[in-house]
């Protein structure tokens, strides 16, 4: 039985910005269906470009994209097709949203989609709750805290129900409870089916959230299992990275005998007080 195809995927990707030298060369990249995908990778590594080549934003100008096996055309048909399957936030919402109300930003989409009416309303309404600002709505966009602006930008792109849901650096400027409440969220996006992806610079976020993770370095992109790839001193450090809380604790704890060696390090304070709970020490 041969592999399902990934559901997007870069294949020998290679762009540059116009009069700029390369940014990615030759980038071989696959977002997996279900596999929650962090990315990360120093400042300028290209991880922004990256995603913007994923959304169809930019346009490889060697190598192809492909959803499930199949190269996207960068026609209207196509590009509309993609939208539909691959949906991108920036990090900057004041560079999402436009409209002049919550309302009116998230519903563009599925609009420009050409919906019924009714259909519309009720992505809106579920992007909304999903979103947890539906008490929001009419609330016009310039009076917004920038967690809210976030949120918003977000909802836009949960309004087009797409299957991949790409998020560069979501939880930046958010609060504590802020990002515990989009993780939160982004946990029931998953439930419902949709892949997500995040960039961020946050190890301890990306150990504890994603299943995959893929680091950004100069010789390509280098992605597995989180947990693998985290504890990686050499290609965290070419990535920009240091060693997540959590990796770190876990090598402690082995050296003194308190873990297995097949045994996961833990990955939030809470992990550490299941584990120390679970180890007393007699001293
Ligand atoms: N619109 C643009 N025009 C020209 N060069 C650009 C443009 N956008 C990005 N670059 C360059 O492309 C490279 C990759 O930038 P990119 O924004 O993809 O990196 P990044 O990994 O997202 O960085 P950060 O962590 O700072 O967000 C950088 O050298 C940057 O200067
Ligand atoms: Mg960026």
């Amino acid at each position: 039985m041969t592999e399902a195809p990934p559901l997007v995927a870069l294949r020998g990707a290679s762009f540059a910005y116009e009069e700029g030298p390369p940014v990615l060369t030759g980038l071989d990249f696959a977002v997996r269906e279900g596999r929650a995908l962090a990315l990360l990778g120093r400042n300028g590594s290209g991880k922004t470009t990256l995603m913007r080549l994923l959304s169809g934003g930019l346009r490889p100008r060697e190598g192809e994209l492909t959803v499930e096996g199949r190269p996207v055309r960068y026609d209207r048909k196509g590009l509309t097709r993609l939208r539909t399957t691959v949906q991108l936030v920036v990090q900057d919402p004041d560079d999402q949203l436009f409209a002049a109300s919550v309302g009116q930003d998230v519903s563009f989409g599925p609009l420009n989609l050409g919906l019924p009416d009714a259909e519309v309303r009720a992505r809106v309404a579920e992007a909304l709750a999903a979103l947890d600002i539906s008490a929001l709505a009419d609330r016009p966009t310039h009076l917004l805290s920038y967690g809210q602006r976030k949120r918003t930008a977000i909802a836009g792109a949960v309004a087009m129900r797409p299957r991949v849901l790409i998020l560069d650096e979501p939880t930046a400027g958010l609060d504590p409870d802020g990002q515990e409440r989009l993780l939160a969220t982004l946990d029931r996006l998953r439930e419902g089916g949709t892949t997500v992806v995040m960039a961020t610079h946050d190890v301890d976020l990306a150990l504890r959230w994603a299943d995959d993770a893929a680091l950004l370095t100069p010789s390509g992109a280098r992605t597995g299992p989180a947990a693998d790839l985290l504890a990686r001193t050499d290609l965290l450090a070419a990535a920009g990275l240091r060693l997540p809380w959590g990796v770190a604790v876990g090598q402690l704890l082995r050296a003194r005998g308190l873990l297995g060696d097949a045994d996961d390090g833990p990955r939030t304070p809470e992990e550490l007080a299941a584990l120390s709970a679970a180890h007393p020490t007699d001293r």
